[in-house]
């Protein structure tokens, strides 16, 4: 507790364009949870160079992660946003709990699995102790919550797991995480596979919509989405594409499926995608508005940077000490 107020944490990786289906799976949802909750918004920086990066495209990514976090509406007053690698507490807690994790846990992980098969060139080891390195972005501020999405899951089971087992040998160390299972946050699909997750890595790059292009290409991709040939527009399994386009319409403008499907019965599949590219248009554009504005108020962004990166680095060490000690390391001598 914080302030009378659980713990929520979570963290993006700046690797790759957000797209779409992350601002509305996810960040989106967030905006709602700061008054209930002590939140903590991480940009994952260090998880990011498991896969190898160029450090200057590192470093822009990741201001841009955490000003699009601000741009999207969390206020850094009330959300704790920060850079994973300017708080050293991450790096000292996954080295204590890599001493209480097993190398056959690990080797269940199945994103381990997907992502050392897709850089076989580069299997490190820190893209094997990954998981741990995320239990300890959780744990090291005594977490109550986390939102996830379905991807995610077994790295916080295995977060519990690793808690659990701590706590059995040096008593309760660490609060044990819960999945955040909230309002769900709309899943939205690929526009030219709709059975697959629109993703930030598709190769395709009219599969996702991402949260920096323009009107006229999201325009574009949404003409370009895979449908069907059934001509009608009705939100059922049968008609994958057409639905993606519903839920994308309905979280966008807030409608229901029923709704959308009335409003557009006996119009063509021209115009309802016409009218998806507007509305996914008309909510981003504040954020693009706002992205603009902050991209020149550097100082407050650093001050944000300073000011968040301390606070969280305050907590952090609360649990660190905590943990250094029963674990036996001899205490400072202040
Ligand atoms: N691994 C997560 C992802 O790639 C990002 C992440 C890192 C995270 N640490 C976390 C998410 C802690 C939630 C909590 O999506």
């Amino acid at each position: 507790m914080i302030d009378n107020k659980r713990i929520l944490f979570s963290g993006m990786q700046a690797t790759g364009n957000l797209t779409l289906g992350n601002y509305l799976g996810a960040l989106k949802n967030w905006l709602t949870l700061s008054d209930k909750y002590q939140c903590f918004y991480s940009v994952v920086d260090l998880h990011s160079i498991t896969v190898r990066q160029e450090p200057s495209e590192l470093r822009k990514r990741a201001r841009a992660l955490l000003t699009l976090y601000i741009a999207a509406g969390l206020d850094p007053e009330k959300n704790c946003i920060y850079y994973q690698s300017h708080v050293s507490g991450h790096g000292e807690l996954a080295w204590i709990l890599n001493c209480f994790t097993y190398m056959g846990e690990l080797n269940r992980m199945t994103q381990f699995k997907d992502k050392s098969a897709k850089h076989a060139d580069n299997i490190n080891a820190g893209l094997f102790t990954y998981p741990v390195l995320m239990a300890a972005d959780i744990l090291l501020f005594q977490t109550d919550v986390v939102p996830v999405g379905i991807d995610q899951m077994q790295h916080l089971e295995i977060t519990r797991d690793i808690a659990q087992r701590f706590n059995g040998i040096y008593g309760d160390v660490f609060t044990i995480p819960e999945p955040y299972i909230g309002e769900v946050g709309a899943k939205i699909m690929s526009l030219q596979d709709p059975l697959k997750k629109m993703s930030k890595s598709d190769e395709n790059p009219n599969a996702s919509i991402y949260l920096l292009d323009d009107p006229d290409t999201i325009i574009r991709k949404c003409k370009r989405a895979v449908t069907d040939s059934e001509g009608m527009i009705l939100y059922r399994e049968e008609q994958p594409g057409i639905k993606n386009l519903i839920d994308i319409y309905c979280a966008c403008t807030n409608k229901t499926p029923e709704d959308v499907v009335k409003e557009f019965d006996s119009k063509g599949y021209g115009e309802f995608k016409m009218a998806v590219g507007e509305s996914i248009v008309s909510v981003l554009k504040p954020v693009w508005d706002k992205m603009e504005k902050l991209s020149k108020e550097k100082a407050y962004i650093d001050q944000v940077i300073k000011k968040n990166g301390e606070k969280a680095d305050y907590y952090a060490k609360k649990t660190l000490r905590k943990v250094q000690k029963k674990v036996g390391f001899p205490e400072r001598i202040s």
